[in-house]
C-alpha cells in the first residue's frame, strides 16, 4: 500500500482530480468500474506523477495507505450508493470516504450517518470550478468530522485554488451534509449570477440596442472594476464568439432553452424549507423553467406588448452605467439572500459555518469567484453575527448609491415589455428589508378572518383575534 489517496471514477472530473493529487506529489491510486478507462489515464498521463492503476476494488482498497482515503467521482444519486456498498466492507475503522460529486446534502447526512456507524468516516465535499478547476485548482468545501478534516485537510489545501493572497480556497466547512450544503447554495447564487448577466445583456441589446460585440465590451470593461468575476470575463467570451458556420453572434444560433442539473433548484426547495427568502436565487431557477416551455412560449408570442423604441445616441451610451449598478446591486442582494441560506442551514443543523470562511474559500476556483468574495469575507470577518450582508455599512453604502439607477433600469425594463424577473425580485427584496411597515399586517388581519389564526399587535403582548361573524369585538386568543 503506497497511495496516499485514491479516486475512483474517473470521467473527466475524477481523472482531473486525481491527476491534479499526482501534480501536487500525492501518489494516486486511480480505479474505474471499466478497466479500460483506468489504464488509459495513466497511459496519457502516467508522466504527470505517481499513479497506482487498480483493476478491482479490492485492488485499490489494497493498494492505499492507512487510514485510507478515497474519493468517489461518480454521478450523484444511486451510482454513489452503488459505489458504498461495493467498498464498505473492504475498509477498516478510521478509513475516509470522501464523495466530490454534487450530492444532495441530505443523501450525505444520511451516508454519513450509516457509515459513522461501521467506524468509517464519510465526508461530503462541494468541489466547484468545472473539469478544469479540477485539474488546475478548485475550490473546495469539505463536511465531515474534524478528525477526517484532520486526514484530508493538507492534502486538500495543496490541490486546491489559491486566492490572490495566497490561502488555499479550502477549509472545513462543517460536520456531514455542511459541505455538500454550501456547494448547492454556491450553485443558487451560480444561477443568480448567470440570470442577471443574462438581464443585463438582454437590456443592453434590446433597451439600448448594443450589439452582441459591443455588449462583450462593456463587460470587458466592467470586469475590470467592482464586478471583476469569472462569470462576467466568459460571459464576454460568448458574446464576443462568431458561429463560424454563419457568421452570425453565436448567442443567435443557441436555442434560448437554459437546462439544469438540478443544484439550483434544490437551493430554492431547501430555502423554501427554512423559511429563507431567496427570492433572486428563484428566479434564476424559474427563468430556466420558462425558457424551457417552447409549446406555451409559441402559443404566446402573439400576446400584445409595449411600443418602445430602443434608447439611441447618449441616452443608449449612458445607459451600460445604470445596467452596471442594477447588476452589482442585484448581486449583493443575491449573495444576501444565499449567505442568509447558509446560516439557517448552519442553525439548523448545527454545523456551526463560519460565514467569513466560506466567502473565503469562494475568492479562487469556483464558478461564482468574483473580486467581490473578499469584501463579504470582510464584512463577516469584522462582524461574525452580521444579521444580513445589507447591513454591512460598506453594503449598504453601495447599494444606496446604486438605487436609482436599478430602479431606472427595472423601470425601463417594464416600460418595453423586457423581463427581468433577477432585478426586479431583487430590488423588491431590498425594499422589503427597507420597508417601515409592510403589508403582511393586512394578510394577518385576512388569516384572522377567514380562519381565526390569531394575530400580534404593535402595541401589546399577547395573540388575538377579532370576532369577524359577530359584533367585532377583540378576544385574547
Ligand atoms: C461548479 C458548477 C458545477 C455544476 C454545473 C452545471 O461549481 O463547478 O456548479 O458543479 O454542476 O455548473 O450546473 P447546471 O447544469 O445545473 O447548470
Amino acid at each position: 500500500s503506497t497511495a496516499q489517496i485514491g479516486v475512483t471514477g474517473l470521467a473527466v472530473m475524477g481523472s482531473n482530480l486525481a491527476r491534479n493529487f499526482a501534480r501536487n506529489g500525492f501518489t494516486v491510486a486511480v480505479h474505474n468500474r471499466t478497466a479500460a478507462k483506468t489504464r488509459a489515464l495513466v497511459e496519457e498521463f502516467g508522466h504527470e506523477g505517481d499513479f497506482v492503476a487498480a483493476e478491482s476494488a479490492k485492488e485499490f482498497v489494497d493498494a492505499l495507505e492507512r487510514p485510507r482515503r478515497l474519493i468517489v467521482m461518480v454521478k450523484a444519486g444511486e451510482p454513489t450508493d452503488a459505489v458504498i456498498r461495493e467498498f464498505a466492507p473492504l475498509l477498516e475503522p478510521g478509513d475516509v470516504v470522501i464523495d466530490g460529486g454534487n450530492a444532495h446534502f441530505e443523501d450525505t447526512r444520511r451516508r454519513e450517518r450509516e457509515l459513522r456507524e461501521r467506524g468509517i468516516h464519510f465526508v461530503g465535499v462541494g468541489i466547484s470550478g468545472g473539469e478544469e478547476g479540477a485539474l488546475l485548482g478548485p475550490s473546495i468545501m469539505p463536511g465531515g468530522s474534524p478528525e477526517s478534516y484532520d486526514a484530508l485537510g493538507p492534502m486538500l489545501e495543496r490541490i486546491a485554488a489559491k486566492a490572490a493572497d495566497g490561502t488555499p480556497c479550502t477549509s472545513h466547512v462543517g460536520p456531514d451534509g455542511a459541505g455538500h450544503f454550501v456547494k448547492m447554495v454556491h450553485n443558487g447564487i451560480e444561477y443568480a449570477d448567470m440570470q442577471l448577466i443574462a438581464e443585463a445583456y438582454h437590456l443592453l441589446r434590446k433597451v439600448a440596442g448594443y450589439s452582441p460585440a459591443r455588449i462583450a465590451e462593456t463587460f470587458r470593461t466592467w470586469n475590470r472594476g467592482r464586478l471583476d468575476s469569472y462569470l462576467i470575463e466568459i460571459t464576454a467570451e460568448v458574446l464576443a464568439h462568431v458561429d463560424t458556420a454563419t457568421g452570425k453572434p453565436f448567442v443567435d444560433v443557441v436555442a434560448d432553452a437554459a437546462e439544469q442539473k438540478g443544484t439550483g433548484r434544490w437551493t430554492v426547495q431547501t430555502a423554501m424549507d427554512l423559511g429563507v427568502p431567496v427570492s433572486g436565487i428563484a428566479e434564476a431557477v424559474f427563468a430556466r423553467a420558462v425558457s424551457g416551455h417552447a409549446g406555451l412560449r409559441a402559443a404566446s408570442r402573439g400576446l400584445a406588448g409595449p411600443s418602445a423604441q430602443p434608447l439611441a445616441g447618449e441616452a443608449a451610451d449612458a445607459f451600460a452605467a445604470k445596467v452596471e449598478q442594477a447588476l452589482y446591486a442585484s448581486k449583493i442582494v443575491s449573495y444576501t439572500q444565499g449567505f442568509h441560506q447558509i446560516r439557517a442551514g448552519s442553525e439548523e443543523y448545527g454545523w456551526g459555518i463560519d460565514l467569513g470562511a466560506v466567502a473565503s474559500l469562494w475568492r479562487g476556483g469556483c464558478i461564482i469567484r468574483a473580486a467581490f468574495l473578499d469584501r463579504i469575507r470582510a464584512a463577516y470577518d469584522a462582524r461574525p453575527d452580521l444579521p444580513g450582508l445589507l447591513a454591512d455599512a460598506g453594503f449598504a453604502q453601495e447599494i444606496g448609491a446604486a438605487q436609482d439607477d436599478w430602479r431606472a433600469v427595472v423601470a425601463a425594463a417594464v416600460a418595453g415589455g423586457i423581463p427581468v424577473p433577477a432585478f426586479a425580485a431583487s430590488l423588491s427584496y431590498y425594499d422589503a428589508l427597507r420597508a417601515e411597515r409592510l403589508p403582511a399586517a393586512l394578510t394577518q388581519g385576512q388569516r384572522d378572518f377567514f380562519g381565526a389564526h390569531t394575530y400580534r399587535r404593535t402595541d401589546r403582548e399577547g395573540s388575538f383575534h377579532t370576532l369577524w361573524s359577530g359584533d367585532r369585538t377583540e378576544t385574547t386568543a
